[in-house]
């Protein structure tokens, strides 16, 4: 007796340990997702205005953001942890947004043999996500992702306060405004919990064609609403799979017709490409 009433104790006292999540949102089946990868980063460089307002023009359905913090606070739009800055290399949290105003991130687009080299691209400064929410408020929807967020503590409500603050979250639009995605599962469930109306994408990079298991992906449909997947590993079953557990699948990064026919015919629901114009085409085309 005594016993079945320490067991009754623990199971009550490890019930109320286990995190209970709010169920998260679906995302709409239509359309198929073009995300624009860094803005249409094969045609001017990476997270720069120029390369987020030729997606939009484009007709991409989400302009893609990779987000870090300076030392000083800043939330800023670059891909990696660090910048390369009169020969050193400076870590972005040990730095602050005025030393990164230093940095010019076309140098590394501008090489002699990139056509779509330019002049006019040369005095860009690395944005921070400010300016760009108030460059384009709610006029695109934003897919961000919060990279290495082990670095940043407390990104994730800063994040959310100031997309709040430009009125981009708990809307009702035919698309959510904003869909926010991770490597980091802790920092996604963070989030759930701050904005559980938040569309949010679990990203994998698999090594070869490995499978995400059905019990895997329930875990991540405990807080997530899809899972971002490197393009080359995904096959007919990870799609289905994916889907079963009632999450989208979205592949990155996709920039040739082949490989975009393909994922589309295997039933992924939207890509990550540095070409939103081929995957716009390609979508328009009449199927055979
Ligand atoms: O966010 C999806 C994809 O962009 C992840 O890879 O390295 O390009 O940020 P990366
Ligand atoms: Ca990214």
């Amino acid at each position: 007796m005594k016993v079945l009433k320490v067991v009754t104790l623990l199971l009550l006292f490890l019930s109320g340990c286990s995190p209970t999540y709010k169920q998260p949102v679906s995302l709409p089946s239509e359309p198929f997702l073009v995300i624009a990868h860094r803005g249409a980063s094969a045609y001017a460089p990476a997270h720069t205005f120029p390369s987020y307002e030729l997606a939009i023009e484009m007709g991409a359905h989400y302009i893609e953001l990779d987000l870090h913090r300076t030392k000083d606070g800043k939330l800023v739009v670059l891909h990696n942890d660090s910048i390369e800055l009169n020969g050193s290399e400076l870590e972005i949290d040990e730095i602050t947004s005025d030393t990164l105003s230093a940095f010019k991130p076309a140098e590394e687009f501008n090489q002699p043999t990139n056509q779509f080299a330019s002049q006019r691209f040369a005095s860009l400064r690395v944005p921070s996500l400010e300016q760009v929410l108030r460059e384009f408020g709610d006029s695109t929807n934003y897919y961000i992702e919060i990279k290495s967020p082990e670095r940043y503590p407390g990104i994730e409500q800063q994040l959310i306060d100031q997309l709040d603050g430009h009125h981009l979250l708990d809307r009702d639009d035919p698309i959510p405004k904003v869909i926010i995605q991770s490597f980091s599962s802790d920092s996604l469930k963070k989030v759930h919990e701050l904005s559980p109306a938040t569309p949010l994408i679990q990203l994998y990079s698999l090594k070869e064609k490995a499978k995400l298991s059905p019990s895997k992906l329930k875990q991540v449909s405990q807080y997530a609403s899809g899972v971002g997947v490197n393009a080359e590993v995904v096959t007919k079953q990870l799609v289905e799979t994916v889907h079963q557990a009632g999450l989208a699948i979205h592949p990155f990064t996709v920039n040739e017709s082949e490989q975009a026919s393909t994922l589309i015919s295997l039933g992924v629901n939207g890509v990550f490409t540095d070409r939103p114009d081929l995957i716009i085409n390609l979508l328009h085309q009449p199927s055979e």
